[in-house]
């Protein structure tokens, strides 16, 4: 496996360019097999989780090409003649879990793996399943294996209405793609109103599907018989953006350009962010980062957008060891996401965890060592942290950041950072 070795200590100056999102991109993907005839969808990033979900859809028979270099990702649903998805590929990727809508949407029928286990605990997909049983589609678990099917003689799934408690974006996502091609009038109440689902009912109704209150926590589809193949620029990475405005604030010499940003997209973050004292300066897509002299403290909870994102506390709390005084950061969404916090410990941070919450104190020294990644946005974290620390540190396992994080060490390395990737065949040697 391949690890990090980081020089530490160094600002960081200069510009960076926000790759597409990596969340946003995959129920554009998912829903592209929907559509008769092909799509081509560009801005998608060349993540270990992107090709991992091109290759769940060619199990199906979908043409799929990706051009890594264009970040042009085209999709042929024609061909699809296999609705079913193996659990060696879902297990990789728990977003897999959308081809149970998109093929149940598009065949009729699908037989996909149920996800299996995370490292932040417990990650249910009972909404996805109650939500098509109530839309009238019968479900059975099946040697792992969820199995969905339409109504016999039905033409398609009736719809209803159904509640999501609490709100999911999986869910939200599977759920629209099962309803919007067919005949089905659904109503999804608590859905999610983040910018990834925003952006894939915008996709959709460009395809020709029908969906009323986009944005909003009601959506009501009525599914159309056909829906077309189309053209289609995906989003910047939001939680990207977030990750290195964290990272330009972390010290105080750093000054870093974001651009190819959609500042709409990023909720109410930027308020929390300011408060520590960094600026952020935005001017069209960029937006300078000027980091303070002194961080200040900043509590946050996690909630649904637009409020403080699951995804970005790792990082948060991270920051939170080099400010001046006490700080909590509490996961609402994911109350046990912090196995980063052993490995932050060990860099020299101050952090206890109390249920769902980390208490920091700060401001401690980091100094480096070594640190083991256990997930996505822990990686990052880590190697945050890494770069905040006097000396050398090695950030093991980092096939996780290959996961979500495009080019990670060629864009910081391009703004001063000091990042050598050892690749795990030199590691042998
Ligand atoms: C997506 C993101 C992930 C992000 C999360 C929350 C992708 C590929 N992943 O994950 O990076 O951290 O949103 O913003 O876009 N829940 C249930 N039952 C379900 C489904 C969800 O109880 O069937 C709960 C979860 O345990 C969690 C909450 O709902 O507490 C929100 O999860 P959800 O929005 O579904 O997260 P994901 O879509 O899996």
């Amino acid at each position: 496996m391949d690890k990090f070795v980081i020089e530490g200590g160094k600002p960081l100056q200069g510009e960076i360019k926000i790759s597409g999102s990596k969340n946003a991109a995959l129920p554009l993907m998912a829903a592209a097999l929907l559509a008769d005839g092909k799509t081509t969808l560009h801005n998608i990033p060349a993540l270990h989780d992107i090709l991992t979900f091109n290759n769940v859809m060619r199990v199906t028979g979908a043409r799929v090409e990706f051009d890594p270099e264009s970040e042009t990702l085209s999709i042929d649903p024609d061909t699809i003649y296999y609705p079913e998805s193996p659990y060696d590929l879902v297990r990789k990727m728990r977003a897999s879990f959308y081809m149970l809508g998109a093929l149940l949407g598009r065949s009729g029928f699908a037989r996909v793996s149920l996800p299996g286990g995370c490292a932040w605990g417990p990650r249910p997909v009972d909404l996805h399943i109650e939500g098509m049983k109530a839309f009238g589609a019968h479900i059975s678990l099946e040697e792992g294996y969820v199995v969905a099917k339409v109504p016999q003689g039905s033409g398609g799934l009736p719809g209803g209405s159904f509640k999501l408690s609490p709100s999911s974006v999986g869910a939200t996502v599977n759920l629209l793609l099962a309803t919007v091609k067919g005949r089905a009038r659904a109503e999804i109440r608590n859905a999610a109103k983040e910018p990834d689902v925003v952006q894939l009912c915008s996709f959709l109704k460009q395809m020709g599907a029908q969906i009323e209150g986009i944005g909003t926590s009601t959506l009501h589809v009525q599914g159309v018989p056909h829906l077309k193949g189309i053209t289609f620029h995906n989003a910047p990475d939001r939680i990207e953006t977030g990750t290195f405005m964290i990272l330009g604030a972390m010290h105080p010499e750093s000054r870093l350009t974001l651009t190819n940003i959609a500042a709409g997209d990023l909720g109410m973050f930027p308020g929390w962010f300011q408060k520590t004292g960094a600026e952020l300066q935005l001017s069209g897509n960029a937006m300078q980062i000027i980091a303070p002299e002194v961080i200040q403290p900043v509590s946050v909870i996690t909630e649904i957008y637009p409020g403080f994102p699951t995804d970005l506390q790792a990082q948060w709390a991270t920051l939170m060891t080099q400010a001046e005084g006490e700080s909590q950061v509490t996961d609402t969404i994911y109350p046990d996401r912090f196995s980063y916090i052993p490995e932050l410990v060990r860099l020299g941070a101050q952090v206890k965890v109390r249920n769902n919450s980390a208490i920091i104190n700060g401001k401690t020294p980091l100094s480096g060592t070594s640190v083991m990644s256990t997930d996505l946005r822990a990686s990052v974290s880590l190697v945050m942290a890494a770069l905040c620390a006097k000396g050398r540190s090695e950030v093991l396992r980092v096939y996780h950041l290959d996961r979500g994080y495009a080019k990670l060490e060629e864009k910081l390395n391009k703004v001063g950072a000091g990042i050598t990737r050892i690749n795990a065949e030199d590691q042998l040697s």
